[in-house]
């Protein structure tokens, strides 16, 4: 007589939660996931997106409670090691090990175009 074997269903991912404070924004964050795929997974906006392979800086954040551990290098053209020892990181180069509450830290750069004026011109009578 044979066995069957025994099937098992895959664990659940660990998931934590994750508060972008500054834009009052909370998602859970797999404890495998940096926290910017966690967000970008769920379709939700909040800490800007670039690389997200640590190369562009856009997703830079300040950790303010909780905890993460780095999936990769982070550059140092991006993130100083004091500015690190102060709890910025990169969301798309480190996961949640405990419930995280961040700031975005980076600026967005775009062209500013300022007001439009409008000049009517008439014609000459
Ligand atoms: S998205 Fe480019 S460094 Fe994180």
């Amino acid at each position: 007589m044979t066995s069957l074997p025994v099937l098992t269903t895959s664990p659940r991912l660990a998931a934590l939660p994750v508060t972008i404070a500054n834009v009052g924004l909370s998602y859970d964050c797999a404890t495998t996931e940096s926290l910017l795929a966690g967000m970008l997974r769920l379709g939700r906006k909040g800490i800007p997106a670039g690389c997200v392979s640590g190369g562009c800086g856009v997703c830079k954040v300040r950790i303010v409670e909780g905890a993460v551990q780095s999936l990769g290098p982070i550059s140092r053209a991006h993130v100083s090691s004091e500015e690190e020892a102060n709890g910025y990181t990169l969301a798309c180069r480190v996961a949640p090990t405990q419930a995280v509450c961040l700031e975005v830290a980076a600026r967005l750069r775009k062209p500013f175009l300022g007001s439009a004026t409008a000049v009517v011109q008439r014609p000459a009578s």
